[in-house]
């Protein structure tokens, strides 16, 4: 039985929830767990795990504890904690500790770029630039995103053209891996396959990560898609955790386990044990009962 062209052996899944996750919860998450839980996570078997962002505590006060959460996990041999990074103030606060991944962000709809970050799309290059020359000389690896890569929550559909062109940028700046993110989970398989297309010539696809969020249910139709093109990097959030707090409609990422299901069922390899994503989730849940995921409120 054939039904997609392409199966690949083995998928890299990228665990977001401590930052994709947290940073949308408005019940306040000690640091004491999000450190347990980032370690927790870590003994899943995850080689990246995206950790928390160096933004402005006003903009994002939820990870306004990056600095402690970073200084506290447990590095683990083999195990990358990206954290994000919008400025060159960010990366320093990173680097002082002791962040050796960073995250650039920007967007493909110039409004979302304007309501997320206070600038266009070609001045988050420009705050990019000194950023990625210092991470450069430090030996500091790169992963960047395009956030509204086939919708806006402002402007609507996102043309593919305008998202290949970020992509383009992001890695000739240097990035190690580009992520496109379907920041509001909007995106149809139909649309997904529009936007593979236009980048199938122009991007590499062994350094191209989907970013899904689950909002329209088609998260993990829209991963079939992507394993269809040939993509084997995935961006999950344990326990389905998170959203954006500066893109309404954004509720929910895809959720790890919910990935790791699909993959497993076609015989796709991750290295990632399902039952420790479980755990990780149901530890968190239990120290923060008021946290959304994909089950709903605990309580
Ligand atoms: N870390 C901590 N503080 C920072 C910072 C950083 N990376 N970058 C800027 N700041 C502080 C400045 O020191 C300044 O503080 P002050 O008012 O006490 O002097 C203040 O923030 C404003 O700085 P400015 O450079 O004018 O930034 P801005 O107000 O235009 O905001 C961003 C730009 C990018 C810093 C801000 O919009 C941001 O952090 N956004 C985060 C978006 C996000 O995380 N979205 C979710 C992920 S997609
Ligand atoms: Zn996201």
């Amino acid at each position: 039985m054939t039904f997609l062209n392409s199966v690949p052996a083995r998928v890299r899944v990228v665990e977001v929830g401590p930052r994709d996750g947290l940073q949308n919860e408005s019940s306040s998450v000690t640091t004491t767990t999000k450190i347990s839980f980032i370690n927790a996570l870590s003994s899943a078997g995850f080689d990246t795990i995206e950790a928390t962002s160096f933004v402005s505590p006003r903009a994002v006060p939820q990870l306004a504890d990056a600095s402690d959460v970073m200084q506290s996990i447990e590095r683990r041999p083999g195990v990358r904690f990206p954290v994000l990074v919008p400025n060159e103030h960010g990366y320093e606060r990173a680097r002082e500790a002791g962040c050796e991944s960073i995250a650039l962000f920007t967007a493909a709809s110039e409004t979302f770029s304007q309501k997320n970050v206070r600038a266009s799309i070609d001045e988050t290059f420009a705050r990019f630039a000194p950023v990625v020359s210092r991470a450069r000389q430090d030996g500091v690896w790169i992963r960047g995103y395009v956030s509204t890569a086939t919708d806006c929550p402002y402007s609507g559909t996102v043309d593919p053209e305008a998202t290949v062109r970020v992509a383009e940028r992001l890695f000739n700046l240097g990035c190690h891996e580009v992520a496109l993110a379907d920041t509001i989970g909007e995106a149809t398989p139909v649309r997904l396959a529009a936007l593979l297309d236009v980048a199938r010539d122009r991007l590499p696809f062994d350094q191209l990560a989907l970013h899904l969020h689950d909002t329209g249910g088609l998260a993990t139709a829209n991963v079939m898609i992507g394993l269809d093109y040939g993509i084997t990097i995935f961006d999950a959030a344990a326990g389905g955790l998170g959203g954006c707090p500066f893109a309404p409609g954004a509720p929910g990422n895809l959720a790890t386990g919910r990935l790791l299901g699909l993959l497993h069922g076609l015989g796709i390899e991750t290295g990632i044990d399902e039952h420790a994503v479980c755990t990780a989730v149901a530890a968190l849940v239990c120290a923060c009962p008021d946290l959304g995921t994909e089950h709903g409120h605990a309580r």
